[in-house]
Order: structure tokens, then C-alpha cells, then sequence
């Protein structure tokens, strides 16, 4: 092939965690589809557990022009990329990554790049894509709402919104245009209460709207009809917005594949081994009775809080399915302290897991709730899916996101800053059974506005083929 007709080639370099390496490589994918070569990026510590839990190699084998390269993040091989510890990465990806990626753009064997498609919050790809010459569109894992309350960090520093006292908790905050009647001091991303706003955070996420405005555009994992409003507020600082979620449903709905079919596990990203024995459990029960409970990649709970959360489900009587990382419990032996009739509780009502297909789970007509720690992924999967939500946000964006989730979307119940048996089971009681139908019912007409925007002439549907058609207009 000549060079003139060369498909466009796009390097995709997600950030390095589960969540976004998760849905750029539907993009990936998606991306594929319509005839693209794609280099996708990733680090050393994501490859390896790639290659370990899934079968990337081979599912991508069928697309021409598909490859993955690795750098290096520049932190230790046994470095833990969960709770505290992940602020790191960002500054061993300053420090390391970006003149490694700067050399393999210059000297390494990638050639006629058309354009980058990169994790926004990695504004380092930018400065080496402006020194090479070569055009960026920025891609953000987070969710609009908070992608909104980021850019609006210096507003909220500004008008002395922030920081905010521990009494300033439930006041509503002024300085975030369109959220003023819901969004309160404690909904804020969770280092707004660190109480210190020159913390690394604050520093890392208050240039978020200088930084998007450098790229060509940007792509959001998300949907008009989800979050309109606060994708119109963006669009002030940054025009040219791809919505084109939800990405993993994208991504089906273009194979034609069947939600929850056997290509769920062809299509599988995950860095730890499913346990897909839960799926047969699933089966055995009644339509919509089950809540299933993951805290995602990332969180990790303390024993105490564990064991209220496992009182609390256990006291409710609802059956559950439970993710129990291997990592996510913090500090050892805490599995000696699980009282006799907790254990008894689980037998009875409850499945364990280490890590779950989840989308095949969220998918599964035995579950009727999703108690959630608000993770983008975790909130679209359980949006797609029509699954009214608990939400227990652990940090950052989710925050944020499961306020939206009970104050604006009305979808389910938010029990952030509190961790009691008591309330948990209520919490439970309300969704699972006390106000299920009403839930269920928001929830089914959202996931309908879900389906429809990745039809043809739907908004995701349209924003990809724009995003296409702009990056096949770069190559020429
Ligand atoms: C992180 C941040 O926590 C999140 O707030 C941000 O929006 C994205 O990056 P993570 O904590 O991993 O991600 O949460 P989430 O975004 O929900 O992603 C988790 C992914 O892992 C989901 O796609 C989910 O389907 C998958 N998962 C989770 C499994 O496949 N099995 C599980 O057992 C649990």
C-alpha cells in the first residue's frame, strides 16, 4: 500500500488503571471497526496482567494494523496501584513515561501517526504531541459531572467555596454552574476536604480546563441524554466534544453482539481473574432479588468496615453477590474476626467472589440492585443495564457521581460518609424492596435512553462517526 492510501493510524495511550484502560480499549475497538491501525499504549504493570487474565492478543488478532506497546511507568515491579499509593503514578508518568514516549514517537518504529488519542489528565502527552508535531484529542474516563466540577476547581478557590470546614458539610456550593439546588460540600471530589487546597490534587485537577482547551477535541465516555446539561457547560470551555458512550455498549451494539451472550467473555479487559462461577449461582435465582455489591479496581476498606457492611447485608435478607478483591480489605487476619453467624448468614444468602464478569453480572436478570462505589464504568454498566444503585463512593470523581446518581438522575440511593450496619440495611431494604418498583422503573427508562443513542442517528452513535470522520480529515 502506498503511503497516500494508508488507513489513519491512532496511538491510544490510556491512563494505567483498570477503569480507563477498560473502555479505551473499546474505543480501541470501536475504532478498529472503521478501518483504523491503532497502537495501543500501555505500561509494563497493566501489560503483564493483560496478558495473565485476558485474551487480548487473540481478540484483536482479526484487525489488521492493531498492535500494543508497552513503557515503562518508572515505579517497582511490586509497587501497589491501589488505595493511597496511586498518586504516584502520576508523577513516576511525568517523570519517566514522558520522555520514553516522546522517543518512541521520534525513534522507534512508529510510523505516519495521524493522530493521539490520550487520557487528558496525562497532559504530558500533549507537550510531546506538540514537540512531534502531530494532533491530539483528548479522552476523559471520568464522568461529565465531575469533569464539570473539575474545571470549575479555580471558581470554587476563587469565591472561598474552597476548602470548606467540617460543619460546611451539607451546604450547597454556589460556584458550580447548573448543580446549585443538589451539590453539597461532602458531594465534592473527595480531596475538596483535605482542608488544605495546595494539596497535589487540587494542583493536579484545577488546571483540567486550560489543559483539555489544548487539545483538538475531546472524547467523553458518556451520553447526551445522561448528561446534557453538564456536557453544555463543558462545551463552554472546550466545543468540540465526542460523547460516545457508553463505550462498552458501544462496542457490543456495533458487533451486533447480545448483552450478556457469549462474546461478553470475548470481550473481557480485566486485570484479575473472573470468577464466572457466580454467573451459575445468578441463575438459580429469582428475577431482580439479588444486590450485587463491588468497589471496583481501585477501593480497599478497613476491617471495621467490612464487617458493617457484612452485618448489614446479611441482617437485610436480600441475597447478595459480593466482590472481595484479594487486595481490598486493608490490614491482615481480618478473616479470623468474621463472627460464626455472619458466615452462616453468607451461606445461606450470599455469594463471594475475588473479581466478577461484571458486565455479564449487571446484565443477569437475577439483579435487581448494585451496590456501587461510583466508578464511571461501574455507574454506566449499572446505567446501561437498567440497575437502580447503592452508592458507597470511595474517592475522587465518585463523590460526585453518586450524588448524581440519587439527587439528579433519581436512580438510586446515596450513603456516602456513613458505614453502619444499621444503614446499610435499611439502605438495602429500600432499594431491593421498599421502593424497588419505583427504582426499577427510573431505571428501565434511562437504560432505554442508553440503548437508543447507539442506534444509528442516535447522539453517540453520531459523535463517533464525527470523531472518525475528523480523524480520517487529519490524514489527508
Ligand atoms: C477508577 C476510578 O476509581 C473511577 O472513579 C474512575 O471513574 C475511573 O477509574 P475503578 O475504581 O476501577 O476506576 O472503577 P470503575 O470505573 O467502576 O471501573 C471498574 C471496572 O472493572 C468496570 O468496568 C467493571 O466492569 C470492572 N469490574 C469490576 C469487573 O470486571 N469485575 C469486578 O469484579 C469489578
Amino acid at each position: 500500500m502506498d503511503q497516500e492510501n494508508l488507513p489513519p493510524h491512532v496511538i491510544i495511550f490510556p491512563l494505567p488503571l483498570q477503569g480507563p484502560v477498560n473502555s479505551m480499549f473499546k474505543l480501541a475497538e470501536l475504532l478498529c471497526l472503521s478501518g483504523f491501525h491503532i497502537t495501543f499504549i500501555v505500561t509494563e504493570y497493566i501489560y503483564k496482567r493483560l496478558i495473565q487474565f485476558t485474551n487480548i492478543h487473540s481478540r484483536f488478532d482479526q484487525y489488521e494494523g492493531f498492535q500494543i506497546k508497552t513503557i515503562s511507568d518508572g515505579l517497582p515491579e511490586d509497587h501497589p496501584h491501589s488505595g493511597d499509593q496511586f498518586m504516584q503514578l502520576f508523577d513516576a508518568l511525568r517523570s519517566k513515561t514522558k520522555p520514553l514516549f516522546k522517543e518512541m514517537l521520534t525513534c522507534g518504529d512508529l510510523r505516519h501517526v495521524t493522530c493521539i488519542i490520550a487520557d487528558g489528565i496525562m497532559g504530558f502527552t500533549c507537550d510531546v504531541a506538540n514537540d512531534v508535531g502531530i494532533p491530539i484529542v483528548y479522552v476523559r474516563t471520568v464522568s461529565s459531572c465531575c469533569l464539570w466540577v473539575f474545571f470549575c476547581l479555580p471558581k470554587l478557590i476563587e469565591s472561598g467555596e474552597l476548602p470548606f470546614h467540617d460543619d460546611d458539610f451539607d451546604k450547597l456550593v454556589k460556584s458550580v454552574p447548573g448543580t446549585e439546588d443538589f451539590l453539597r460540600c461532602r458531594d465534592l471530589p473527595s480531596f475538596c476536604r483535605l482542608g488544605d487546597i495546595s494539596n497535589i490534587y487540587v494542583q493536579l485537577y484545577k488546571t483540567e480546563g486550560q489543559e483539555i482547551a489544548r487539545a483538538f477535541g475531546l472524547i467523553l465516555n458518556t451520553f447526551e441524554e445522561l448528561e446534557g446539561p453538564m456536557l453544555d457547560q463543558i462545551r463552554s470551555v472546550c466545543p468540540n466534544l465526542y460523547p460516545i458512550g457508553p463505550l462498552h455498549a458501544h462496542l457490543k451494539t456495533r458487533l451486533g453482539a447480545e448483552v450478556g451472550s457469549s462474546s461478553e467473555q470475548t470481550s473481557s479487559n480485566s486485570l484479575w481473574e473472573e470468577d464466572k462461577s457466580c454467573i451459575t449461582w445468578l441463575d438459580e435465582q429469582s428475577p431482580r432479588s439479588v444486590i450485587y455489591v463491588s468497589f471496583g479496581s481501585i477501593a480497599t476498606v478497613t476491617k471495621e468496615q467490612l464487617l458493617e457492611f457484612w452485618h448489614g447485608l446479611v441482617n437485610s435478607g436480600v441475597m447478595f453477590l459480593w466482590v472481595m478483591r484479594p487486595d481490598s480489605v486493608a490490614g491482615k487476619d481480618w478473616e479470623e474476626n468474621v463472627p460464626e453467624e455472619i458466615k452462616e448468614g453468607t451461606k445461606k444468602r450470599g455469594y463471594i467472589v475475588g473479581w466478577a464478569p461484571q458486565e455479564q453480572v449487571l446484565a443477569h436478570q437475577a439483579v435487581g440492585g448494585f451496590w456501587t462505589h461510583n466508578g464511571w464504568n461501574s455507574t454506566l454498566e449499572s446505567v446501561y443495564e437498567g440497575v437502580p444503585m447503592i452508592c458507597w463512593p470511595y474517592f475522587l470523581d465518585q463523590q460526585v457521581n453518586s450524588r448524581f446518581v440519587e439527587a439528579f438522575w433519581k436512580l438510586g440511593l446515596d450513603m456516602k460518609d456513613t458505614c453502619d450496619r444499621v444503614i446499610v440495611e435499611k439502605l438495602v431494604r429500600e432499594l431491593m424492596e421498599v421502593r424497588k418498583e419505583e427504582f426499577l422503573k427510573r431505571a428501565d427508562d434511562m437504560a432505554k435512553l442508553a440503548k437508543g443513542c447507539l442506534s444509528e442517528g442516535g447522539s453517540s452513535y453520531e459523535s463517533l462517526k464525527r470523531l472518525v470522520k475528523d480523524i480520517e480529515s487529519m490524514a489527508v
